[in-house]
């Protein structure tokens, strides 16, 4: 059986972390390319050789060369800048979009069946740009960030109750930033509602943790922001992919209409296999939830309306 190719566009910390879990995971051969020639090839080469130490036989290449993708059969996009002090939300689209658009032509090109995850910020935003440039089919272009959004949420649940990780269920929807939309009502500790182990008052102090995780993490890290998880979280997509396992997990998706939305990349439960994103999987939402959606998506398209594509 052939091995999977899969190619990261941005080495920095999110794109060479990625490729780091990938190895771990045995999913496939590497493309890491930025267009910074040199420490792309550094981190490739470090991981080559951490490989001598594992179990497994990967390939992985640092590259600044669009023609090393080629037929690639996922793109992970981590290509951009981090936002940093003074810098406006604005400028941040600006400058990200420009690069989305520069690596997404390339990517059309070469990769032209490959499924494309996108990390970039603002993530919803940057997800549109990418799919308008690719051309490709909306299933094909998936955003990150309700995973590790999730991911958070249990932590910090898991952090309260003095749990395993591991038996914390919940998921995160709408945009990755101030108005994610937490669902405490369907978060479950070994099968219990969260809602009957915790009170009212803790629950929202950990949904505005949250909210704000990214946030406590550039403050701590003060240049950069997160990548261990969030590389992780990307990962965990690409293998459902690759695997195609039919997983469900909150993705920023394409929406034709359902939860009332049109023609915006959102953050909703997906299924996710090998064509990508098969099928959005609709709930019914309470008012206060569908409000915060509404609001979640008015927030994305408003930045989405600003953009000169
Ligand atoms: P980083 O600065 O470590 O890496 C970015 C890399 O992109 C750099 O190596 C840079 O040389 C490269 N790059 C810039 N322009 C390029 C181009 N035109 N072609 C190829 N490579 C190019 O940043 P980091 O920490 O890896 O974050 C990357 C992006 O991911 C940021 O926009 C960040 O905000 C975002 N992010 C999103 C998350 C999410 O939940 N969606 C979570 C964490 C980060
Ligand atoms: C995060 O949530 C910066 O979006 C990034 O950590």
């Amino acid at each position: 059986m052939s091995r999977s190719k899969i190619s990261i566009i941005g080495g920095g910390f999110v794109g060479s972390t990625c490729a780091h879990w990938l190895l771990s995971r045995d999913l496939g051969d590497i493309v890491l390319l930025d267009i910074a020639e040199g420490p792309v090839q550094g981190r490739a080469l470090d991981l080559l050789q951490s490989s001598a130490l594992s179990r497994f036989n990967p390939d992985i290449k640092g590259t600044a060369n669009y023609q090393d993708i080629q037929g690639s059969d996922i793109v992970i996009i981590t290509a951009g800048r981090t936002r940093s002090p003074g810098m406006s939300r604005d400028e941040l689209q600006n400058i990200n979009t420009e690069i989305i658009r520069q690596v997404c032509e390339q990517v059309r090109e070469r990769a032209p069946e490959a499924v494309v995850i996108i990390v970039t910020n603002p993530l919803d935003v940057m997800t549109y740009v990418a799919w308008k440039t690719l051309a490709f089919p909306s299933k094909r272009v998936i955003g990150m960030a309700g995973v590790l959004d999730s991911a958070r949420f249990k932590a910090f649940v898991a952090m309260k109750l003095k749990v395993s990780i591991q038996d914390i269920q919940a998921f995160v929807l709408g945009g990755h930033g101030d108005t994610m939309v937490l669902l405490p009502r369907l978060c479950h500790v070994g099968g219990i509602p969260l809602t009957e182990l915790l009170s009212k008052e803790d629950i929202e102090a950990l949904v505005e943790r949250t909210k704000k995780g990214g946030a406590e993490i550039v403050s701590l890290l003060k240049t950069g922001s997160a990548y261990y998880a969030p590389a992780l979280s990307v990962v965990e997509m690409a293998e459902a992919v690759l695997k195609d396992k039919k997983r469900i997990l909150p993705c920023a998706a394409f929406l034709k209409g359902e939860y009332d939305v049109k023609d915006l990349f959102m953050g909703v439960l997906c299924q996710l296999g090998a064509g990508g994103v098969e099928k959005v999987m609709e709930f019914s939402m309470t008012e206060a939830e569908k409000k915060a959606f509404q609001a979640s998506v008015s927030a994305v398209r408003t930045q989405v309306q600003k953009l000169n594509i």
